[in-house]
């Protein structure tokens, strides 16, 4: 299969995590994320032509497609595809606006469906490959004031063992990973509203999260990039269909 992956949401967290290792272990990558600093761009501007990085939102079904018949052209094809861009909010079934929850289903769901439906056909193409579906921990238990958030995330993983049923005789895995608690910029900006809300220091407010976990700490975007290369690529041959925890233990009882 051809070493060379597009990733949505691929300037932050887990995905520029994940971006980094494909580049360091050779594979080319398109990272399309609504928005690419400069800095990030002279950071990682030295693997040149194996790195394409596009603006835009994967809202826009377009824009999506044009990103991954861009990156086709310029690696000669597209192996895997790592749907990871997503947003996070708290809500309950009791406060949630509706505009709110259109909100969550467009960029959680109807993005990751452009995502997927722009970049299968070039990895249909190529003889098949892989992919790799972002959902969540919230896609196994239910979280409390999660609703939109888990409403999403249950769905991603039902996408994930559909599409794995109609994909594989075309040669094209799909599988899904739900990360617990990972310290991401998402993450971050969640305990920091909370704080401003008064519900305790940023401090106390991730000790009360790693206090949750059977490990004991939450998990660091690297570990999780290490997951995403291993479903990307040929050592994962015989697995599709699967939802995959990393998530310190948080899920076993
Ligand atoms: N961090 C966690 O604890 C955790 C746990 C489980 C699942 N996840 C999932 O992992 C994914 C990445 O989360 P993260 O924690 O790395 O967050 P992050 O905010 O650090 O990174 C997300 C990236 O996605 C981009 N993005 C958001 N909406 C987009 C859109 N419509 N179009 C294009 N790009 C968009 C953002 O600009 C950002 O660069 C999300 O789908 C999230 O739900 C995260």
């Amino acid at each position: 299969m051809r070493k060379s992956i597009f990733i949505s949401g691929g300037a932050s967290g887990i995905g520029a995590a994940s971006m980094a290792l494909f580049l360091e272990r050779g594979w080319a990558v398109c990272v399309y994320d609504l928005k690419i600093s400069e800095e990030f761009a002279r950071q990682y501007g030295c693997y040149g032509e194996k790195l394409l990085l596009i603006e835009g939102d994967t809202r826009d079904a377009e824009g999506v497609r044009n990103a991954a018949d861009t990156a086709a052209e310029r690696f000669g094809g597209l192996g895997s595809v790592f749907a990871c861009a997503g947003v996070h909010s708290s809500d309950t079934i009791l406060d949630v606006s509706e505009e709110a929850l259109r909100r969550m289903i467009d960029i959680n769901i109807m993005g990751t469906y452009h995502t997927l439906q722009a970049c299968l056909p070039h990895i249909i193409a190529g003889g098949g490959g892989s992919v790799v579906i972002n959902a969540s921990d919230q896609s196994l238990v239910g979280k409390p004031h999660s609703f939109a958030y888990g409403l999403t995330k249950g769905a991603l993983g039902q996408i994930c063992k559909g599409m794995a049923l109609d994909l594989a005789s075309k040669g094209v895995r799909v599988n899904a990973i739900c990360p617990g608690t990972i310290r991401t910029p998402m993450v971050d900006a969640i305990f920091a509203r909370c704080s401003a809300q008064g519900l305790g220091s940023e401090e106390e407010l991730w000790a009360e999260e790693e206090a949750l976990f059977p490990l004991g700490r939450v998990g660091r975007p690297e570990e999780v990039a290490k997951l995403v290369y291993f479903l990307a690529g040929e050592d994962s041959s015989f697995t599709t269909g699967s939802l995959y925890s990393i998530d310190g233990g948080l899920t076993a009882g």
